[in-house]
This record gives C-alpha cells, structure tokens and sequence, in this order.
C-alpha cells in the first residue's frame, strides 16, 4: 500500500473546526507545517468537500484520486499547506460523528470522533498513518454557545461571542492522527483528581445520572497513578477525560487524553452488578493503559498492532485485580482472553498476532479479539510470569524511555527487553506472534492442534510446561493421568482445575476424545464453588447442546443432568441474594440459575421466579441476577414483552438495557421473536446494538431461521450501514449458530460468491471450516453422548 509519510513529513497541524446550530456541518481549515520530500504531496481525505488548498500562501491546483489529494509541484523543504473544507455529519460512528439522545422529551446532539484505525482522514485532511506523528493545535466553535467543547488537551481560551462558543486547546504533544478527537454537545460530568495531580473529569449526556460516573471516575484517577509507578514513566498530560457516548461503534477508544466509551462500558454505581463493576474497571483500565501502549509509544504500522492490544489487554486484568481484587479480574481473563483464544485458534485459517497489513481493508479486518487481543495478551503473559514481573516492568520501562513520542516495531521490544532477560526473548516470542494455532502436548511432544484433524507441522518454542494457564499449548493426558486428576479434584489448584476443564473440551471437538466423556468430567465438580470454574462448566454446557433437537426428549434427559449438576449449588444459594453472602456467592447465583432456567422444562423454576419477583418493580431486583429473572419472567408470560420492550427503548441505563435486550429475545413466542427482526430496521433498536441483538435473536430457535434469512435478505442494507469490522462478524458469529446440513447449505450459497470480498474472506474461510468440524462431530458423536446421558 502507497504510505504518504514518504512524501511529506508533517510536524504541526492547526486544525480550525466549526460547527453550525443544528450539527449538520463543520467547517474546516487545516494548516500542516512539514517537511516536502518530492515535488508531490498528498494528503488522506475521505468525503471533504474540498474548497481550496494553498501552499506558503499561494493558491494551487489539486487533484483527487483514490481518497487522496494530490498537489503537484511543491518545493522539497519546508512548506506550509493550508487545505480549506467542509464536511458533512452522519451517524456513521467513524471519522468526526452525530450521537443522539433524547432528554425531557427533546432531541439532544453530540458531535464526537471516532478516529482508529483509519478515519481521521474523514475528518481533516492528513497523513493519516500511525508513524506520520506530528504536534495537533486545534481550535472548535460551536454556534451554540451552552455546549461544552473538548478534545485531547485543556482549553486555553475561551471565547462567547453573538451566541458563538470557540475554544481554543493546548497543543498536544507528537502523536498519531488516530488518536486525535474532540466532542461538543452538553454533557453531566464528575471531576477527580489523581494522587499524582491529574485531573479526570468523567462525561456522559444529559439524560444520564451524575451518580454513575463517580465509580469510573474514582477507578480511573487510581489507575493513572497505578501505571505512573509500574511503568515508571508518568502520564505526560495535565489532564484526562472519559466520555460515555450514547453511539459508539467499538467498546471504548483509547485517544491520548479524551478516551471515549459506550455507556455500558463506563457507567455503574454501588448497586451496579459485580458484572457490571468488573466491566468498567476492566475497559477503563485496557484504555488507560494505551495512554502509554499505543499513545506515548506507537507501532510504526498496523502489522504490529499487537504492540498496543496485546498488552492492553493483559494490563487491564493485571492493574484491576491489583486495585479491585475482590472483582476477581484474571477469573476474567481466563474466561474471555484464554477461552476465546483457544477456542478460534485452533480452526484453519486463522490469523496469526502479528499480521501483514497490505490494504486499508486489513486495517479493519485486523482487530480480531480473539488473536490480537486473547492471545497475544496471554502470551505476554506467559513470558511475564516466566522472567518475573519485576524484570517485565523494567524491560517495559526502558522501553518507554527510549521510544516516548516514537514509533516502534516488535525489535524495539525485544531489544529493551533482552537487557533484562538471560535468553533469547525475540527468538522464542516471533514464532508464537507470526504463525498461526498452537500445540497440543501428548507424553511431552508437541503436534499443532487443529479442530478439523487436519495435520500441520508448525513447531512452537516451549521453555518449561506448567499446569496454570499460561502456557497457549493443551495438553492431551492419558487415561492413568487424566484419572488421577479427577481423583484429586478438590487439591487442584484454580488454574489447573481450569486447564483440565479447558483442555478436554478443546479435545473433545476431535477424536482425540469423545464428547460423551464430557459428562462424567463435569459430574465430578459438583461440589465446585468457584464462580470461574463454574463458568467454563457452563460453555461446556453450551458446547453440548449441539447435539440435541430443541424440545426433544433426548434434550430433557440432558437438562435433568444439568439440573442435578447443580443441585447442590442451587440449594444452598436460591434465587436471592442474602447477607451472608460472600462475594463469590454473588458471583455464583447468577450463573447457577442461567443453568436452572435453562433445564427447567418443567416451568417449576420459572414459576418460583414469578412468584417471588412477578409483581416487582424491575429497577427493585438485584442487579447480580436481574438478568436471570427477567429471561424467566418472559418466558412465564410472553406479554410482558410490550411493556419491557418500551422500558428497553426508553430507559438511559445502559446496564438495564443490555438485561432486557437478552431477555426479550428469550421468548417463547415466535411472533414476538420475529417481531425483533424489524425493530433492527426501523430505529428502535440502536445501529450500536444490531449485531448484538440479532445473534440473540438468531440463537432462539424459534426465531432462528428467521434471523438468517433476514440476514440473507438484508445483507446488502447491512453492508452500508454497518462498519467494516462489524460487518465481518455476522458471518462470524451466525457460523457459531450452524447445526444442520441445510443450515450449512443456505450459508455458502450465500457467502460463497463473497469470499472475494476482501473484508470477509478470513472470516468465511474459518467459517466455513468451523461448520464443517461441527456437523462432522455432531455425526460422529451424538448417539455415545445421548447413550452416556442414560448413565450420569
Ligand atoms: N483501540 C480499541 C478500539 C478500537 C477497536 C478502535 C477496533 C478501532 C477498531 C480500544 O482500545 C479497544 O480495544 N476497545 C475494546 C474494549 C476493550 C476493553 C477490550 C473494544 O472496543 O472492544
Ligand atoms: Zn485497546
């Protein structure tokens, strides 16, 4: 791909934007002081309605191709360019964007930034490249003048004038353009102050509480100070904001001083759910630490993205299981990071950490959660715990040291790293970073492990084997080992009960193991009481299901065995919440009654629930199960629907918002099921949310053929409107929902003719192998799984 950078060297941006009254446009001047290094220069521009473009003063012609414009015959040297524009404002989610809400009744308007991994260019022209760092002055005004304006750094001057607001911000430091971003709109807010002198001012619209922003504000000014003293580099600016938009394509946005959220990711309170709390420390924690992963320090490309996800990802567990331990945030890592990873890594097909990035459309194809972020965060983890933390941090820090306000390749790593490490770091890291897949270890050889069988020679550097879970390998016991384990299940540590778990269900996608030895596996942890455990006893659960018809009887015989797996738990926990419970009896309840309702066949549980919490006002039930009661109170009485569907609509608290959402795709009514279908159309329900809200919809099988079919029929809609990472997780995710060879059938018909597609290919050819190793094991180990059921 073209890089611009190699024509123009920008220093300084002054970015002058102006919005008109009702947020339909900005006005834009931006003049970019630089270095010219041939007599052509061009600039990023995407949808800027250009007006005119000057160099050192003068007036010059332009061309635009491809998204870029260029200016022929400048000077080499140092030059100013002053590009005059205006643009107009959608609600796309990327580049400079509306966000809407309403507020006692009236239409409220947010202009927000959305700028990663390529959009800024949608917003000013620029050399919209991670290594194009240059210093950002920007100047904003607004024609309303009762907005609040923001953006990376402090106002320095405020200007009212005839009803006009113009502020007017500190220049930033060297940076990238993706991290550049501003808001204007009218905003609550919550001021802290971070021991170390920051101040944090923690935003949302009007039509949320004060109240909620404290729990995140509060968590954010101790976790700035954290990473000052773990890094040992302080945060270099003189002050932060965190600002929960009510439209926000991703989870959360990293830019260097104004981080940005959805609401759910940042909004909570003393009576949120653990759930929730755990949420927001965890994304607060992932964003803040790219303030140095990311914004003080940049991977020169794309390819190396990992530089700044991978290490997010494992320092929002590591600094939120320090200053909140009792959310249990490594529970979360091994459950999310490990689980996901191992889960995706393990089909042909899949991307490797470290991926080459050619074209703009791998830009947006490179985030995938389950690699850049599940995996290399567990690698780092395994190299942190093999050379210790103290000498991970110093590596880390001398690394700061050396690249603040650069750009940085894998190498730069190693190097800082090497002068803390007695072997070789690059030599045994690069090949867990650059290939695909991982090993699974039988009587201490390694063979890569595929679901599909298929045989792959890729060798893995393996230092020492451990039983926790840092290692990305399985291992493959033999009955004499796998036996002893379950025999001594209670002295099992957490992790090793974990890797059991882990590892045989991975194993059992193969013929490595039967699926059917699944059940007696997990019949030997009844007794369990540890909320993680049990959680990947419930994916295991899920894995299961596959392989029985909805309502069948085979399907009853199954939840019977989930209903006596649980027994024990269930007894001694109940369906409400006591005052002796400990925080992992919280933890536990929500999670033992989801596996309730779902073997309740009988209805006895779910009319437990409507007696106990039929006539309760939902904003009264506690917030740890709420959403157990609410799937359970729909399904006792499907018109409820109406009611619940408006308070979804109408309520601005994204928590309960996202409880309801799951629970009215749960009905057991096929119209109102369907009837969703067109709420993903029509507005009601939220473009941030379709994706979410159609795999719910898609996962009810009453509705689910329904759903891809919608899906099918509107692809063409969906493609437009969503963005292009999203858009690649349809597939994705609708691929996890296939049971049966029509369903299979349907699929490639459809994606097939896509696989071209650039921004689909890897997702459809991992698909389509996760399809097939379905079906195959569905086939081959359905009926020893039904017969086995008959014994546990
Ligand atoms: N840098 C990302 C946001 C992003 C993702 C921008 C993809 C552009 C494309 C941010 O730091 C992030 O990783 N957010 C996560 C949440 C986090 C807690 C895992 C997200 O958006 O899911
Ligand atoms: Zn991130």
């Amino acid at each position: 791909m073209e890089r611009l950078l190699e024509y123009f060297e920008p220093i300084h941006y002054t970015l002058n934007l102006s919005a008109n009254r009702n947020k339909t446009r900005l006005i834009g001047e931006a003049t970019i002081v630089g270095s010219a290094k041939s007599h052509v220069v061009k600039f990023h521009a995407v949808d800027l309605e250009l007006k005119s473009v000057e160099v050192d003063g003068v007036k010059t012609s332009y061309l635009l191709e491809n998204n870029t414009i260029v200016i022929l015959g400048v000077d080499e040297g140092r030059r100013e360019i002053k590009i005059k524009y205006s643009l107009n404002l959608t609600s796309s989610m990327q580049g400079a964007y509306l966000s809407t809400y309403k507020h006692e009744g009236e239409k409220q308007t947010i202009i927000a930034t959305q700028f990663e991994s390529h959009y800024a260019r949608e917003c000013f022209p620029c050399i919209d490249e991670p290594d194009a760092k240059a210093v950002f002055k920007l100047r904003i005004s607004s024609d309303d003048d009762q907005d609040t304006i923001i953006s990376n750094m402090p106002a320095e001057l405020v200007v009212m004038q005839d009803g006009v607001k113009r502020v007017s911000f500190a220049e930033t430091p060297r940076m990238s353009t993706y991290l550049v971003a501003f808001a204007i709109g009218k905003f609550v807010s919550y001021e802290s102050v971070s021991s170390h002198g920051v101040k944090i001012t923690t935003y949302a619209g009007l039509h949320q509480n004060v109240e909620d922003l404290k729990y995140a504000g509060d968590f954010a000014a101790e976790v700035l100070d954290f990473y000052d003293d773990r890094f040992g580099v302080a945060f270099p600016l003189p002050k932060l904001d965190l600002l929960a938009l009510p439209d926000f394509e991703a989870g959360a946005m990293e830019n260097w001083g104004l981080t940005t959220y959805r609401e759910i990711a940042l909004l909570a309170n003393e009576d949120s759910s653990f759930e929730q709390k755990l949420y927001v420390c965890i994304v607060v924690a992932h964003e803040l630490s790219h303030m140095w992963f990311g914004d003080l320090v940049t991977m020169k490309w794309w390819d190396d993205l990992w530089l700044n996800e991978s290490f997010a990802n494992l320092m929002e567990s590591y600094s939120t299981a320090k200053l909140r331990p009792e959310l249990g945030a490594w529970d979360d890592f091994y459950t999310s990071a490990v689980l996901s990873s191992l889960r995706r890594d393990c089909l042909p097909g899949v991307q490797p950490v470290k991926v080459d990035v050619e074209n703009v459309e791998d830009i947006a194809n490179l985030f995938d959660g389950a690699i850049v972020y599940g995996k290399g965060a567990r690698l780092l983890l395994m190299l942190m715990r093999l050379i210790g933390e103290d000498k991970f941090f110093a590596g880390l820090k001398s690394y700061f040291d050396k690249h603040a306000y650069n750009n940085t390749t894998a190498d730069d790593l190693w190097n800082a790293m090497s002068e803390f490490v007695d072997f070789d770091v690059r030599e045994f890291m690069t090949p867990w970073l650059t290939q695909p897949g991982y090993p699974v270890i039988t009587e201490g050889k390694q063979e890569r492990f595929l679901e599909t069988g298929d045989k792959d020679d890729t060798q893995y550097p393996i230092r020492r084997f451990a039983d926790d879970l840092s290692g990305h390998y399985i291992y493959n016991l033999s009955d004499g080992e796998l036996n002893d384990r379950i025999s001594q299940v209670s002295m099992l540590g957490k992790e090793e009960r974990l890797r059991l778990l882990i590892d045989r269900r991975l194993l059992a996608r193969t013929d490595r193991v039967a699926s059917a030895s699944l059940l007696p596996l997990i019949a030997t942890f009844e007794e369990e009481t540890e909320p993680v455990v049990w959680d990947v006893i419930s994916t295991i659960i899920g894995d299961l299901k596959v392989f029985f018809e909805p309502d069948s009887e085979e399907e009853k015989q199954f939840k019977d065995f989930v209903k006596r797996l649980v027994s024990k738990n269930y007894a001694r926990l109940g369906i409400k919440n006591s005052k002796s419970d400990s925080s992992d009896d919280v933890k536990l309840r929500p999670i033992i009654m989801g596996l309730m309702l779902y073997s309740d066949y009988s209805n006895e549980f779910i009319d437990k629930i409507e007696e106990l919490y039929g006539k309760v006002d939902i904003n009264n039930i506690d917030t740890d199960y709420r959403w157990v009661v609410l799937h359970a109170l729909i399904k006792s009485k499907d018109v409820r629907s109406n009611l619940f569907f408006k308070i979804y609509q109408d309520t601005p608290i994204p928590e309960l918002k996202s409880d309801l959402s799951g629970a009215l795709t749960a009905t057991r009514n096929h119209d109102t099921a369907v009837s969703y279908l067109e709420a993903l159309k029509d507005g009601r329900i939220r473009a941030q949310d379709r994706l979410g809200f159609f795999i719910r919809i898609a996962r009810n099988h009453l509705s689910k053929k329904e759903a891809f079919d919608w899906m099918y029929e509107n692809w063409a809609w969906l493609a437009a409107e969503e963005g292009d990472k999203t858009i690649a997780e349809y597939p994705r995710y609708s691929a996890s929902l296939i049971r049966t060879e029509e369903e299979k059938k349907q699929f490639h018909e459809f994606f097939e003719p896509k696989l071209e597609d650039r921004i689909l290919t890897r997702d459809l050819k991992v698909a389509f192998a996760e399809i097939d190793a379905r079906l195959k094991l569905i086939k081959s180990d359905r009926d020893a799984v039904i017969e086995a059921l008959k014994k546990n």
